[in-house]
């Protein structure tokens, strides 16, 4: 559906917007019409370089020809069952899914936070059935974002943020240690943990990558502990950061991973994977869904992935993460360029991110902004030298003014 289809303007649209939504996203003053690779295009035919990918959905680029196929083809077969039934695309892609990254069990949603709520579900009822009625504590980290939901709101440790403000009372049973600091985690688990729950690369939080040794560390503490290892790689996962998993490069196996975002190519799907000991937690009734593991998204998701592994995108998303974070060091007013692959946080001396976002857009280029000085550019996976060369001459040419 096109602006012009109903005979509206940009104007139209923006006052329809103002009449009729709960605006809760602060949105560019574009209409985005159109996507097509790394490209959307608005409603004046005007091209934007989407270093944003829809949040890292979009690893594939935008109308990736075989996601788009699988989609077309699975609505014309069947679009919804329920989970009263088997249906292939379902099936198919846990396979897919399992085999690809180490796990043994799969169990499908239909968003980051919801991965992340049947994740934490799943670690109480674990604690509670094999350690009894106290067992079911999760410390998380600070600075971390873990989702929207209730309980997905209580796990991420932002105490006091807009995110949360009067939102409260917040689910018990959650405390926050310090990131990569093995140290604050030790001190913040008691007997009554079941859980440490981290991103591998803290996202919204400003980009930040976890060391080895903290992962490792956590590891360690997890098996002593008799305690539950769970990564949040909503953001990390699909070739992200270079791998297909960002633990297989961290070489750091967790308990239970949950996944979202790249994983549907566009279409809203998330999972938890765990061991199959694991997955005896839960049985008929445990949890459910309507629509997860509905077959439109799982077949969008079977294509997106299979695309990923065979096209080796996490491949090139290490070489030209590499590339690019090389590049954006040249950027003036640069305090620090981090992150893992195609996920990249730039961090200002001063407060200009939003500014920087802004004017980026204005000049054709799309990136985020995660804290008031850091920048956040999340590609997608089979992005060119060519185009990153691009995203930095505009983001050259927006800083230079700026700083
Ligand atoms: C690490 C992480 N976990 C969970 C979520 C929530 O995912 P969703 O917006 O699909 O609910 C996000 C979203 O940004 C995320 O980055």
């Amino acid at each position: 559906m096109k602006a012009n289809d109903f005979g509206k303007t940009k104007e139209d649209i923006k006052e329809l917007y103002n009449t009729y939504f709960y605006e809760t996203f602060k949105r560019f003053d574009f209409v985005a019409e159109t996507g097509s690779g790394s490209y959307i295009i608005d409603e004046d035919g005007k091209e934007y370089l989407d270093f944003m990918a829809g949040i890292a959905v979009n690893s594939t680029g935008h109308c990736n020809k075989r996601v788009t196929e699988a989609i077309v083809n699975q609505c014309q077969e069947m679009m919804h069952a329920s989970n009263y039934f088997y249906t292939v695309p379902q099936v198919m892609l846990a396979e897919l899914i399992c085999k690809n990254i180490g796990m043994e069990k799969i169990y499908f949603q239909n968003s980051g936070a919801e991965a992340n709520e049947v994740m934490i579900k799943l670690a109480r009822k674990y604690g509670k059935d094999n350690f009894g009625p106290n067992r079911y504590k999760i410390v998380t980290a600070l600075n971390s974002f873990h989702g929207r939901t209730l309980a997905t709101l209580a796990a991420t440790g932002q105490p006091d943020s807009a995110i949360q403000k009067n939102y409260d009372p917040f689910i018990p049973g959650f405390s926050y240690a310090e990131y990569n600091n093995l140290e604050s985690f030790e001190a913040a688990c008691d007997e009554d943990t079941i859980a440490i729950m981290v991103e591998p690369v803290q996202g919204e939080g400003g980009v930040i990558p976890a060391t080895e040794e903290f992962l490792k560390g956590l590891r360690k503490l997890c098996d002593e502990k008799n305690m539950l290892l769970l990564f949040d790689e909503v953001q990390t996962g699909w070739g992200r950061t270079g791998s297909l998993m960002a633990y297989m490069d961290y070489g750091v196996k967790p308990d239970c991973v949950s996944m979202a975002k790249a994983m549907g190519g566009g279409m809203p799907i998330g999972a938890m994977c765990t061991s199959e000991k694991l997955a005896l937690t839960f049985g008929p009734g445990a949890h459910g869904s309507t629509y997860a593991g509905n077959p439109v998204c799982c077949a969008a998701s079977y294509a997106q992935i299979s695309e990923i592994i065979e096209e080796k995108l996490s491949d090139n998303s290490k070489k030209l993460g590499a590339y690019l974070k090389d590049k954006l060091t040249n950027l003036p007013g640069v305090k620090e360029v981090r992150g893992r692959g195609l996920m990249i946080g730039v961090e200002f001396t001063k407060d200009i991110a939003n500014d920087v976002k802004y004017n980026s857009a204005d000049e054709g280029l799309l990136i985020t902004a995660v804290r008031p000085s850091v920048i956040r550019l999340v590609p997608p996976l089979n992005i060119t030298e060519k185009e990153c060369d691009k995203a930095f001459d505009i983001l050259n040419s927006v800083v230079s003014k700026l700083v």
